[in-house]
């Protein structure tokens, strides 16, 4: 079976897509599963930082400069079904590469058939043109539990939809029981008229898994977060 590709978005930035796409791509890796994990977003690219991987030779922007071949800048660890695709941090304004992602389906399309998981971390924005690139492609929508966020993602779930586009569900990050007026599972999944709703719970925990550059699920498995993300990443592996 080819890889099933899911294209972790949000309507906004900071809710939380980086770490989703950090921590359900190692929690899915645990599982035994093959798993490539792609950071796409080539204006603020972070992921290598949450594996404190820093210095790497080959990057998402040299494979798609034709730098390279995408096999050199996949990188492995202790963990041989994990794979990491990272981008590197430029200075503002300098990695004009934008347009070149159109030629990533061709590159996913090849790495399709060794992996059972692709994730793609990628820019906060409506902008759904980058998932339309990808055949076969899944979208996964992170939000967090206020209203104006969760509007937002109604409209995004909404335009992916009209897309024909399949948007697998919602995660809720930073839930807090102590926060009285946040948006409850049911009121989101009754607003979001969407059948999967997950939520992460807030957790100072994050910061220290970014700190001590270990993904939370590995760093700390057993914090409320983790426990969530290895949740969702259990019934993903499912769907
Ligand atoms: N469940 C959580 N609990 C506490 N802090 C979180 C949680 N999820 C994310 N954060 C923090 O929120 C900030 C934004 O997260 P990030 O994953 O970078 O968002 P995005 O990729 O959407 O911009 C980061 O400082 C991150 O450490
Ligand atoms: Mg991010």
């Amino acid at each position: 079976m080819p890889a099933k590709v899911i294209v972790v978005m949000s309507p906004k930035g900071g809710v939380g897509k980086t770490t989703t796409s950090v921590n359900l791509a190692t929690a899915i890796s645990e599982l035994n599963k093959k798993t490539l994990l792609i950071d796409a977003n080539l204006e603020t690219p972070h992921v290598a930082i949450y594996y404190g991987f820093v210095g790497f030779k080959y990057s998402l922007e040299d494979v798609l400069n034709e730098r390279t071949k995408i096999e050199n800048a996949i990188y492995t660890g202790d963990n041989p079904n994990f794979h990491l695709l990272p981008s590197r941090v430029t200075k503002r304004g300098e990695n004009k590469l934008s347009h070149k992602l159109i030629q990533i389906n061709a590159y996913i399309e090849k790495l399709k058939g060794r992996y059972d998981f692709i994730i793609i971390d990628s820019r906060p924005s409506y902008d759904i043109d980058f998932i339309k690139l990808i055949k076969d492609a899944n979208s996964l929508i992170i939000s967090n539990p206020d209203i104006t966020s969760i509007i937002e993602a109604k409209k995004l779930k909404e335009e992916l939809e009209d897309a024909n586009l399949n948007v697998l569900g919602l995660v809720i990050n930073k839930v807090n029981s102590r926060i009285k007026d946040q948006m409850t599972e049911k009121e989101t999944r009754d607003l979001m008229e969407i059948k999967n709703v997950w939520k992460i719970r807030e957790d100072n925990k994050v910061y220290n898994a970014l700190k001590v550059g270990i993904p939370l699920v590995l760093s700390s498995p057993k914090s409320f977060a983790a426990k969530d993300i290895i949740n969702i990443a259990k019934q993903l592996t499912k769907i």
